[in-house]
């Protein structure tokens, strides 16, 4: 059977979550494939709410394996963590896999994630400071500890000796930092050996076998499009590939066995962190926006930057993605507005643009250039049929579609499983 992969069409926090724990009932495995503890998936289900931020979102189903795939970064405590609380919550952990591939972060990742980022000053990202970005650069900097090498004690003491000589260097002579004592470094990596090592696993060739078995696999995407380190508003952007091509290098897996991509897309846009969003809010909407869907950061506690659907944005997303069907989430959070709007292009110095631009500084010139659609006074709350939605609802929807240019195959209308519209069936 083939893979369908769930990926974040906007700056993240579409619902991802929510989606897949929709979907993981009819799969046999979920599958992150990039990012890491900067990511917070609210899954809520008969067992209660669960905010998780490395375990893959289909955990919660008895027959599903969860796998974190090579392109993930790995904060083992947070794992450990996030499993030991599930699991004393009545989840089975024992179907989780970690590649030997994925990259560990370190605690010099940490320490030098907030470094950096206090020293960008007034150009700052915003990020979770969870040592992603650093850890992904020792990665392409080819000085990463993967999850295989810390069960290889006698190889990895010389590797990470040298590596810590190099970090406690940038942490005390630019920084002015306190180094880090190898004697902890190495505790860590020698308790984190005995805690991984049962998760451990070739995971590519683990996809490949359920593949050829005829299971069904669901690529987990996190972060969003947006955030992509090739595709996104770069320099305002995470370190990994959110996007399509994500899916493929961060587990291995060929192109062709992929045969759905899904784009979830949230009915408004939120941002957290900097860079620029054509579409933002300062108004009253936007805060009632926000403190309606209590749009803060599952991670970071932050609140989110709130806008209009960004139909330029959108169609950029669907470009890089090839997407074969829509999610629409959080369109019950629109509900009681009068009207609302969809932005669909930009204007910069008096000229149009449809086009979503790759200079940012030229992206945060873009004022949006909006179309007022007529509001829905009936809910859209908890609607489980296309039939229900109040009329000028489905006119919204139809207008997303068209901005995006793709179909809703599913419509999300409340975080719980059951409030969910099926408008078409996502697997072949
Ligand atoms: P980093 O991924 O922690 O390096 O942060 C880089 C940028 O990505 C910052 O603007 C973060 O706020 C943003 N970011 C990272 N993960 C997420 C996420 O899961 N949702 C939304 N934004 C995110």
């Amino acid at each position: 059977m083939p893979a369908y992969a769930v990926i974040g069409g906007q700056w993240g926090d579409e619902g991802k979550g929510k989606v897949i724990d929709y979907l993981a009932g009819d799969v046999d495995s979920v599958v992150r494939y990039a990012g890491g503890n900067n990511a917070g998936h609210t899954v809520v289900n008969e067992k209660g709410t669960f905010q998780l931020h490395l375990v893959p979102s289909g955990i919660c189903w008895p027959d599903a394996y969860g796998i974190i795939g090579n392109g993930v970064v790995v904060d083992p405590d947070v794992l450990v963590h996030e499993l030991t609380e599930i699991s004393g919550r009545g989840i089975d952990t024992s179907r989780l896999y970690i590649s030997e591939r994925a990259h560990v972060i370190m605690p010099y990742h940490v320490v030098l994630d907030r470094y950096e980022e206090e020293a960008r000053g007034a150009a700052a990202i915003g990020t979770t400071g969870r040592g992603i970005g650093p850890a992904y650069m020792d990665k392409t900097g080819r000085m990463g500890v993967r999850v295989g090498d810390l069960l290889d004690w006698d190889a990895l003491v010389p590797m990470v000796t040298k590596i810590l000589e190099h970090k406690n260097a940038m942490i005390t002579k630019i920084y002015g930092g306190e180094a880090l004592a190898l004697t902890d470094v190495l505790d860590k990596c020698k308790l984190w050996a005995e805690q991984l090592k049962p998760f451990a696993q070739p995971t590519e060739q683990l996809i490949q076998d359920l593949l050829a078995q005829n299971k069904r696999v669901l690529l987990e995407g996190a972060q969003g499009t947006l955030l992509d380190i090739d595709h996104g508003s770069y320099p305002y952007v995470t370190s990994s590939s959110p996007s399509i091509g994500g899916a493929c290098t961060g587990l291995g897996l060929n192109p062709q066995a992929i045969s759905g991509v899904l784009g979830v897309f949230k009915a408004y846009s939120t941002r957290v962190g900097g860079g620029p969003m054509p579409s933002e809010l300062h108004d009253g909407e936007g805060e009632a926006i926000r403190e309606k869907a209590q749009e803060f950061g599952v991670t970071t506690g932050r609140a989110r930057r709130i806008g209009w659907f960004d139909g330029v944005a959108s169609k950029y997303s669907q470009l890089v993605n090839g997407f074969t069907g829509l999610v629409l989430t959080r369109l019950d959070i629109l509900d009681g507005f009068k009207s609302v709007k969809v932005c669909v292009a930009y204007e910069v110095n008096g000229e149009r643009l449809d086009r979503f631009p790759a200079n940012t500084g030229l992206l945060a010139q873009c004022k949006p250039v909006f179309e007022e659609l007529p509001g829905w006074d009936e809910p859209t709350a908890s609607v489980t049929e296309l039939s229900q939605l109040p009329k000028n609802a489905l006119a919204y929807v139809r207008r997303i579609e068209e901005l995006v240019g793709c179909r809703a195959q599913i419509i999300s209308t409340g975080p719980r499983r059951d409030e969910t519209i099926q408008v078409e069936p996502v697997f072949l």
